[in-house]
């Protein structure tokens, strides 16, 4: 069965994902200038980008638990892009759509390489205009992993797979994805779930930002019990670098922060 997001859009986990990214897209692009070359990012699993908000989705247990935010965050870029009100029918932005504003309002140029396997995101991709004219926006209907075995040199890559109908599949493959990534010193970013029962399965390449939330949904039949990110290269300096941020989004959405060093490295 295919995989939709938009139900999920702007949850726990989303939140999670989506302040990261932001975090390590700021930091890379800080000391760019106008004149530098095009910021290339490309994404594995883009989604369609823009989700409204349904009145009994989940992001009521995700954004709707992070609005107003603390004084210590409102400055960071995700809550920035948020606003400070968000309701049913509100529009909720997706990775590459935050990525793309991000870049977008600070006029820098930027080539966005998206994958997705679903005719649907192809279809609203085809017919999407909101993007800034510094923007180059490029999609591909296909798999995404398959994208990351071509020559590259990207700025940031981001992983983002649904870990649905098959986790196990997925966590494999992102761990594929990461050691070939490291191995060419690219920076990237792979979300992954932490579910009930997928302790020792993931044999990733990268350092792990995880937060730990009690009884926070369902992942098709699994008790999702918390989720992560894996950073690699820049991305994973960057995070280094910004803990305190990350902690007190944790402490402000009732949850755990931890970080586990690189596996490959012991
Ligand atoms: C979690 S959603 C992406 C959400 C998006 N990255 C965001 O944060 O807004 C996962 C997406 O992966 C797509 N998908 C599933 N298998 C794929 C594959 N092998 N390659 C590329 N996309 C895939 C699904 O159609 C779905 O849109």
């Amino acid at each position: 069965m295919a995989y939709h997001h938009a139900r999920k859009a702007g949850n726990l986990a989303d939140v999670w994902k989506h302040f990261t990214l932001l975090t390590v897209l700021a930091d890379l692009v800080a000391d760019r200038d106008a004149a530098a070359p095009s910021f290339a990012y490309l994404e594995t699993h883009c989604g369609e980008g823009l989700y409204e908000l349904a009145p009994d989705g989940e992001w009521r247990n995700g954004v709707a638990r992070v609005l107003p935010v603390c004084k210590e965050l409102a400055d960071h870029p995700y809550f920035e892009a948020l606003g400070s009100h968000l309701a049913a029918g509100s529009v909720y932005r997706g990775s590459w759509l935050l990525v793309a504003d991000y870049l977008g309002r600070r006029r820098h140029r930027a080539s966005l390489s998206l994958h997705d396997t679903d005719p649907a995101v192809a279809r609203r991709l085809q017919l999407f205009s909101g993007i800034p004219h510094t923007q180059r926006l490029r999609f591909r209907c296909g798999d995404g992993y398959a994208a990351l075995r071509r020559c590259g040199s990207w700025d940031l890559v981001f992983i983002d797979p649904p870990y649905s109908p098959d986790a196990a599949l997925d966590y494999r493959r992102v761990a594929v994805a990461s050691r070939s990534l490291a191995s060419r010193h690219i920076t990237f970013l792979a979300w992954y779930p932490l579910l009930e029962s997928s302790h020792g399965w993931f044999t990733a390449t990268g350092v792990r930002y995880e937060l730990l939330m009690p009884r926070v949904g369902q992942l098709g039949r699994q008790s999702l019990t918390g989720c992560g990110m894996l950073a690699g290269g820049r991305a994973a300096r960057s995070l280094a670098g910004h803990r305190g941020a990350l902690a007190a989004l944790a402490t402000h959405v009732g949850a755990r922060f931890r970080v586990r060093p690189d596996a490959s490295d012991s």
